[in-house]
């Protein structure tokens, strides 16, 4: 079944259908991408509907433990993450995707007052949100579209004291540079002044058990990760092999750090936007990092962006972590 997947991701790649209108965000960044050395594009690219989809199977694979392992701590410690939010929260929750994991959380608060899903992609979030909507008809859900790691605006608080609260499970931190995760927290703890942010992020652990949760066997994390190139040629019209390019994903130890990438298997030119890109066999482009912490270090982090550490939520085998951070107001 899965490798029909693959297939079909490759098959629909290779029909290379219309370009768009010239200059999208993804054009432009994997324009620039090709362009320099080392390649890199953002993995928000990763996400049109056939990515999303391969991400939601990825989820479920036996090797891929941080969504199995975080649900599990999730549903064991959600009483006790709940007394720390406290009554008539206003849950944010960054990056939304099917709302699965904010219902154990919702179930267990006293009395929340609205929900704010933000995600880039506005078809998948409006219909999780409507779906969300309809289970919990007391809440004020307002899905909000917007790139969260831009400027953006919330909806004025609902409810007079009310405390704003973040979510923002799946690792999803550990996809940014350390940088970027810095300014990523330090906007977070602004916006959530007076409540905090309850954060999940995956653990430092043995190389051997992050490289399998990265290299499934049924090969869903490398269609996923091709997938990037099907796009590209769907929706930019570019000429990408993707029989060409291989998924290359491993540990950086000293970075703390899986790396995705997707090596051209041989001397090959591609063609995007009327201009030629050569790459050497065995050239990467680098399509994501997954940062792993410790407690400590993720501590750390959050305390130099300006928010208080509380409690911290693992799983018995510490593969993975759950984070309270409250936000002082000043
Ligand atoms: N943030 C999660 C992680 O880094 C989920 C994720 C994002 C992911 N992109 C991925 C998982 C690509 C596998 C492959 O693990």
């Amino acid at each position: 079944m899965l490798n029909t997947t693959v297939a079909a991701v490759r098959a629909d790649g290779a029909l290379g259908s219309q370009p768009l209108a010239p200059r999208s965000g993804f054009e432009h960044d994997l324009l620039a991408a090709l362009g320099q050395r080392p390649r890199t594009i953002s993995p928000k690219y990763f996400y049109d509907a056939a990515g999303s989809a391969l991400f939601d199977a990825i989820c479920d694979l036996p090797e891929y433990y941080p969504t199995r392992t975080e649900l599990g701590i999730l549903r064991r410690h959600v009483p006790e993450m709940a007394e720390c939010i406290g009554p008539h929260a206003e849950i944010v929750e960054f990056g939304a995707g099917s709302l699965q994991k904010v219902r154990l959380l919702l179930d267990a608060l006293d009395q929340p007052v609205a929900y704010v899903p933000i995600d880039i992609s506005g078809e998948h979030l409006f219909s999780a949100a409507r779906t969300l909507q309809r289970d919990y008809p007391r809440l004020h859900t307002t899905p909000l579209v917007a790139d969260y790691t831009r400027a953006f605006q919330l909806p004025p608080l609902r409810r007079q004291g009310g405390r704003r609260v973040g979510f923002f499970p799946g690792s999803t931190l550990g996809n940014f540079s350390p940088a970027q995760a810095l300014d990523f927290l330090r906007m977070a703890a602004d916006k959530l002044q007076g409540g905090g942010l309850l954060l999940g992020v995956d653990l430092i652990k043995s190389p051997a058990v992050l490289h399998a949760a990265y290299n499934d066997a049924a090969g869903v994390t490398a269609a996923f990760n091709l997938n990037l190139l099907a796009r590209a040629n769907r929706e930019l019209g570019a000429r990408f092999d993707p029989n060409q390019f291989a998924h290359s994903a491993f540990y950086n130890a000293p970075l703390h750090r899986i790396e995705m990438h997707l090596m051209s298997l041989s001397r090959q030119s591609v063609t995007l936007a009327g201009q030629t890109f050569e790459f050497a066999a065995g050239e990467t482009l680098h399509t994501e990092n997954s940062y792993k912490f410790t407690v400590d270090s993720l501590r750390a982090l959050a305390r130099q962006a300006g928010f208080t550490p509380g409690p911290v939520w693992t799983d018995p085998d510490h593969l993975f972590s759950l984070h309270w951070l409250q936000s002082p107001s000043h």
